[in-house]
């Protein structure tokens, strides 16, 4: 984010994009209104569908927002590797009288068409996912007055991300819930996430564009904690999904904090991406030999997800939350960015006070 739109954000509070049906407008709108960044999550979407949640969001406030692409995915993954894996899933398919999906089902989530849309009709903030946008695709989002970030999970990532032009990076520690942004996904490299204040410090040192930090901030000490480590703005997902206005299922909203679920664990199990989630049934049972294929996999769970949702069965759901899920508040958005902030100034306070000593 450019020090000119965190100057326009009263706070520096940034709400997640969370596809899924998660940030919905009324979220955004809730969290933008109340002096913070909100957020849309075009992933998975359609080009259209998009539009109409920007559309949506104009309607409800006129505070900046921004709207969150995926990139493209490569074909790395082995077909005969997604044929085994959807022969695993058989009885979960019998299970939840489904069938399962059409793991050809497009890779690249409409990126161009989105694009387009976003050029034709310019939004304040435009974030990537899973890579980096070439080098003119930041630079007509710019000729359009976008800002532009993009998701780093290592230093080596955040130098690319700089050197695409884009305006700020999102340095996304392994606390993080949903998928980790990793440009490439390399099993061979499962296990070596970094922790976010160790990440935010490697980023700051080896980049000149801000800082926005993102994994397992749920409180408004952590924020001032990333702060001081050297980033701008702190990027929550978790703590937002638990709010009022967030369109998560009811189910995965009590999840977040019901004893049932002690810890979280990153998985391949949904989408063949490392994401992570509640331990639930289908996580335990599937994660250990799931493919490295997104979003191949993605795609041949989608109708399992959403028949045990219809089923109101948690355990095979995908349950994303990050490390901190158990510290999440059941408030309005709005009320949890006015709170984030009063406990953000009372820390600041706190540490500036111990600097005087
Ligand atoms: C339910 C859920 C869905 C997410 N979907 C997206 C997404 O569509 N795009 C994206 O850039 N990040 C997504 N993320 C990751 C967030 O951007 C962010 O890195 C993460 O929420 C930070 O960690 P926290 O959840 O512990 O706050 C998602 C996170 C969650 C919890």
């Amino acid at each position: 984010m450019s020090s000119a739109l965190t100057d326009l954000l009263p706070h520096p509070i940034v709400q997640a994009p969370m596809a899924g049906g998660v940030s919905v407008p009324q979220l955004a709108a809730a969290v933008s209104e109340a002096g913070g960044l909100g957020f849309l999550a075009a992933g998975y979407k359609t080009a259209d569908g998009m539009y109409q949640e920007i559309k949506q969001l104009r309607g409800l406030t006129g505070r900046p927002f921004g709207v969150n692409l995926f990139l493209p995915q490569p074909e790395t993954a082995d077909p005969a590797a997604v044929g085994v894996y959807a022969h695993q899933l058989a009885g979960e398919a019998t299970w939840y009288e489904t069938e399962l999906g059409d793991p050809d089902s497009g890779r690249d989530d409409g990126y161009d068409a989105k694009l387009a849309v976003l050029l034709d009709n310019p939004v304040p903030v435009v974030s990537f996912h899973f890579g980096v946008p070439a080098r003119e695709v930041v630079d007509s989002l710019h000729r359009v007055g976008s800002f532009t970030l993009v998701t780093a999970t290592t230093a080596e990532e955040a130098r690319a991300v700089e050197r695409s032009g884009a305006d700020a990076v999102i340095a996304q520690g392994i606390e993080a819930g949903g998928h980790q942004g990793t440009h490439r996904d390399a099993p061979e490299a499962d296990g070596s996430g970094v922790g976010l204040l160790s990440l935010v410090a490697q980023v700051r040192e080896s980049v000149g564009i801000p800082v926005i930090a993102a994994g397992g901030i749920m409180r408004g000490s952590q924020i001032a904690a990333v702060l001081a480590a050297g980033a701008t703005a702190a990027q929550l997902g978790t703590a937002f999904l638990a709010t009022h206005e967030s369109g998560a299922h009811a189910l995965h909203k009590q999840a977040l904090t019901n004893p049932l679920y002690v810890r979280t664990e990153l998985t391949r199990a949904f989408s063949g991406r490392p994401a992570r989630g509640l331990v639930n049934r289908f996580l335990r049972e599937h994660g250990p030999y799931a493919p490295a294929a997104y979003p191949d996999v993605h795609h041949l769970t989608a109708p399992l997800r959403k028949a045990a949702a219809k089923a109101g069965d948690a355990q095979g759901m995908a349950l994303w939350a990050g490390q901190g899920h158990r510290m999440g508040r059941e408030l309005p958005a709005g009320q949890l960015v006015e709170v984030l902030a009063a406990e953000l100034a009372s820390a600041r306070t706190a540490l500036s006070a111990g600097g005087a000593r």
